[in-house]
């Protein structure tokens, strides 16, 4: 039976006890805003995976007027009182960051402070990291990636190479600034550059008392919290082709963002997760370099660069914008087990004559199913389209699926249909308000 959520009221019962919220395509789908509206039903809502690379927005009304927030490292549940947010250790910490969006918060009303947790797993992104990251970007030359330079890739990379600094070594001071010496000393030398570390030392001995106490086993704590039977919203970061395994490797970022990152970033059984909601932008975005078959280099590009705003929500870039691509969404909704969809910016195409779907890829002649994982075939694949036409009334105000002009809703039945996954929330605006529940 397809999910169909009609009612508020609906939305935990037909969701369930543990969801993953899921970035379709290349990132910025509109995760936060989700977020944000299901962390009234949830207790706990907890980041898996990625950094400070991520940028997530929330619009909402506050005291009478419209706010806007933009998360990089807290979970975007954080504005909803008395709900838990936890950082968990599939993540990369930039502690500076981390600190600055809690005093942030703090001068807004918001005390982040007191429902923070943060897993003693996770590893800590230094400085090194990001001088790192920008030489390593300046070296590929023209096979840059495009990295948000926040040293994601060169923290994964420690991790991985077994010489990571944990949230956890924080707690005995002495022996974690040795450590932040010895990596420090070893990076500068293999790179050829020079900083402070004194100074990056100083801020943790700063930083210590307030992070302190919020440095936990955060599966432990999950684990507690789903026997107790609270509700668990996992909220992912980038997007499933920017999936280290899965993504246009190597235009891809460091970490797992499919709903398996979840599991291994939380510590949460498969089995535990109820649902997975697919965040589904109703065209294609895509920040940084690499493959982008349904790209569009041209005023319809920018039509939809302006309309939706389309500007990274970390780096300020411009996205790169171009029509709705069926092969890319269908393979992440293979491969993250989707079962309910979040179509987003549905209302930036409002004033479009007309609008496509790539419905199929051809490479060689032959239809493939799935994402060459060879970038040279990438490139080659052909994408059929079909072409609707548009609408020009304003969806803003719409509530309901039937409130839609005609045409819109023609333009979401025929992705449902090309998708096979019933989309059950459909966004017509920016703000939290905005959004139809189907
Ligand atoms: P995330 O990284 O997936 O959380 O997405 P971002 O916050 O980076 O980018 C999504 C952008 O689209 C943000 O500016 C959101 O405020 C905005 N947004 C989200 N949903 C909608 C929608 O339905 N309509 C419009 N117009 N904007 C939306
Ligand atoms: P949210 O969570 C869009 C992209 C970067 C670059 C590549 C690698 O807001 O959707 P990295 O700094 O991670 O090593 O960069 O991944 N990227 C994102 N693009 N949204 C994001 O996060 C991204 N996080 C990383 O632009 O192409
Ligand atoms: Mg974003």
């Amino acid at each position: 039976m397809p999910l169909s959520i009609k009612k508020p009221a609906d939305m935990l019962k037909k969701l369930g006890q543990v969801v993953y919220i899921a970035g379709t395509q290349w990132g910025d789908e509109g995760k936060g805003k989700l977020v944000d509206i299901l962390s009234e039903k949830y207790d706990v809502i907890a980041r898996s995976c990625g950094g400070a690379n991520a940028g997530h927005t929330i619009i909402c009304t506050r005291n009478g007027k419209a706010e806007k927030f933009v998360f990089h490292l807290l979970p975007s549940g954080i504005l909803h009182e008395g709900k838990i947010c936890l950082i968990g250790n599939g993540t990369v910490i930039h502690a500076p960051t981390l600190v600055e969006e809690i005093r942030s918060l703090k001068e807004q009303g918001i005390d982040a402070r007191s429902r923070l947790l943060i897993s003693d797993r996770a590893h800590l992104i230094f400085e090194y990291h990001k001088k790192i990251d920008e030489i390593q970007e300046e070296r590929k030359g023209s096979l840059k990636v495009g990295t948000t330079k926040r040293g994601i890739g060169p923290a994964y990379t420690d991790k991985i190479e077994r010489r990571g600094i944990r949230m956890g070594e924080l707690k005995n001071f002495e022996s974690f600034a040795k450590r932040l010496r010895e990596n420090a000393e070893h990076h500068m030398k293999t790179y050829g550059f020079h900083y402070d570390m004194e100074q990056e030392i100083n801020f943790y001995k700063d930083a210590l008392e307030l992070l302190s106490p919020l440095i936990v086993n955060t599966a432990q704590y999950l684990d507690d919290a789903y026997k107790a039977g609270k509700n668990i919203l996992v909220e992912g970061a980038q997007g499933t082709h920017l999936d280290i395994d899965f993504g246009t490797y190597p235009f891809v970022t460091s970490s797992t963002t499919i709903s398996g990152g979840a599991v291994t970033g939380l510590g949460v059984a498969p089995n535990r997760l109820s649902n997975i909601i697919g965040i589904v932008k109703a065209y294609t975005t895509r920040v940084g370099a690499g493959p982008f078959p349904t790209e569009l280099s041209n005023f319809e590009g920018e039509m939809l660069r302006e309309k939706g705003v389309e500007f990274g929500a970390t780096t300020g870039r411009p996205r790169r914008c171009g029509w709705f691509d069926s092969t890319v969404v269908k393979n992440a909704i293979t491969l993250n087990g989707i079962t309910s969809i979040n179509l987003t910016k549905l209302d930036v195409l409002t004033g479009f004559k007309t609008v496509k779907i790539g419905t199929r890829y051809k490479l060689d002649g032959e239809e493939i199913r799935f994402i060459p994982a060879s970038l040279e075939d990438f490139q080659k694949v052909e994408v059929e389209y079909e072409e609707m036409p548009g609408w020009n009334e304003s969806i803003a105000k719409a509530r309901k699926f039937k409130d839609l002009p005609k045409n819109a809703k023609n333009y979401v039945e025929r992705l449902e249909s090309l998708l096979n996954t019933p989309i059950n929330f459909i966004g017509t605006g920016a703000h939290r308000d905005e959004i139809i529940l189907r």
